[in-house]
C-alpha cells in the first residue's frame, strides 16, 4: 500500500507473528510544521513532538503521579466494564490502536479471544518495536502489525490487517489534544479506518471538573510534567535541524474555562534565540510557546462531535466521580 514499507525488526529473533511497517518519514513536513508554529503571532508547537523515547518515558512517569488522575481513572473504568464494552462491540476481531505508547492499555482488551489481531500505530519507533517484540513473544496466538508513524497521517491500514471487525481503540483522552475541528477530521479518519463491516470506536475523553483538580494534574509536584513539556525542545534539537535553548523556558499550565481546555505553554524567562533550519528568530521574555491543549468534553458534546464524523453512539461508561468517560461508537 502507498506510503508503507514492510520491514523485519532488527532484533535477531523476530517473532513470526510480528510484522513491522513504516509510514514514510516526513522530516521536511515536520520542519515546515515547526516553522509555521514558531513564526505565528502566538508561537506554538505540535504536541506530537513530545513523544521521543524520553518524552514517552516522562509521560509514563506523569501517569504515576498522584495528581494526574486521567490514566488511573480510565483504567478503573476499563477494569470494571471491559466485559460489557467488548460484548457491545459484537463483531470485534482486530484491535487497532492509534498512539499506542507502551501498548499496555490494550492488554486488558486483548485477553478477549475473539480479538486475534492487534495493530498499534505509534510515532515513537524504537519504543513501539521493543514493546511489540515483547508482546508478540508473550502472545504467540496474536497477530501483531506494528505501524511506525504519525497516526494522523495513517488513513489506510496495511493489507495484512483484516478489514472485518475492526475496533479502533483511542484511550487516554488523546482526542483532547486536537482543536474541535481537527478532532472531527481525526474522527472521520478513524471512521474510515474502522470500515463498515462491523467497525467500532472505543475512545476515552476527560470530563470537565473543578479547576483545582484539573490544574494540579498538569502541574505535578515532582516536576515530571515540567520536564515533559521542556523535552519537546530537546527532541526538536536532536531530531530536526533546530536550536532552542530549553533552559530559557519555564513550564506553565492552566485551565482555560471559556474554551474548556488545559493549555500548556513554555514561558520565556528571558529573550532567547531560536534557529529553525536556516532561519533565526527571537522570542522575548514573557512570550510563550503554546505546546498543548487538552480539551475536556461533556459526554453530550462529545457524542455530537462523533455523530458529525459519521458515528452512531452505542454506550458510555464513567467512574463514580464522573471524572472521565469511555465512549463506544459504531462506524456504520
Ligand atoms: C496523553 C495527550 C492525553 O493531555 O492529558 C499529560 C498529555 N500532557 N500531561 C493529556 C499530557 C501533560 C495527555 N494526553
Amino acid at each position: 500500500m502507498e506510503g508503507l514499507t514492510q520491514q523485519r525488526p532488527r532484533q535477531l529473533e523476530t517473532p513470526a507473528n510480528l510484522r513491522v511497517h513504516h509510514l514514510h518519514d516526513a522530516i521536511d513536513d515536520d520542519l515546515t510544521l515547526v516553522r509555521s508554529g514558531i513564526f505565528a503571532s502566538q508561537p506554538w508547537l505540535h504536541p506530537k513532538f513530545f513523544y521521543d523515547a524520553r518524552g514517552s518515558a516522562l509521560f509514563d512517569a506523569i501517569t504515576e503521579t498522584p495528581e494526574y488522575y486521567p490514566t488511573r481513572t480510565e483504567a478503573a473504568i476499563f477494569t470494571r466494564h471491559v466485559d460489557d464494552m467488548l460484548a457491545r462491540a459484537e463483531s470485534r476481531k482486530v484491535l487497532v490502536e492509534p498512539g499506542s505508547g507502551s501498548c499496555e492499555k490494550a492488554l486488558t482488551l486483548l485477553q478477549d479471544h475473539r480479538l486475534t489481531h492487534y495493530a498499534p500505530i505509534e510515532i515513537s519507533r524504537e519504543y513501539l518495536v521493543d514493546c511489540c517484540v515483547k508482546l508478540a513473544r508473550h502472545r504467540p496466538d496474536l497477530a501483531v502489525d506494528a505501524i511506525c508513524g504519525d497516526f494522523v497521517r495513517c488513513n489506510v491500514l496495511p493489507d495484512t490487517v483484516p478489514e472485518e471487525g475492526r475496533l479502533i481503540f483511542f484511550p487516554g483522552s488523546t482526542i483532547g489534544n486536537f482543536d474541535p475541528e481537527h478532532a472531527r477530521s481525526l474522527l472521520e479518519n478513524f471512521h474510515s479506518l474502522a470500515g463498515t463491516s462491523g467497525g467500532y470506536l472505543l475512545i476515552g475523553t476527560d470530563l470537565p471538573k473543578g479547576r483545582k483538580i484539573l490544574e494540579a494534574a498538569y502541574n505535578d509536584s515532582q516536576g515530571f510534567t515540567a520536564r515533559f513539556n521542556r523535552n519537546i525542545l530537546d527532541h526538536l534539537n536532536t531530531r530536526l535541524d533546530c536550536e532552542f535553548v530549553p533552559e530559557d523556558y519555564q513550564h506553565k499550565a492552566f485551565y482555560n474555562d471559556a474554551l474548556g481546555r488545559i493549555e500548556m505553554h513554555l514561558l520565556c524567562q528571558k529573550d532567547t534565540q531560536v534557529r529553525i533550519g536556516q532561519e533565526y528568530t527571537c522570542l522575548s521574555a514573557g512570550q510563550s510557546i503554546h505546546t498543548e491543549n487538552s480539551y475536556k468534553y461533556r459526554p453530550e458534546a462529545f457524542r455530537e462531535l462523533a455523530v458529525t464524523a459519521g458515528f452512531t453512539p452505542v454506550d458510555c461508561w464513567t467512574d463514580d466521580n464522573s471524572w472521565f468517560a469511555v465512549h463506544l461508537l459504531k462506524a456504520a
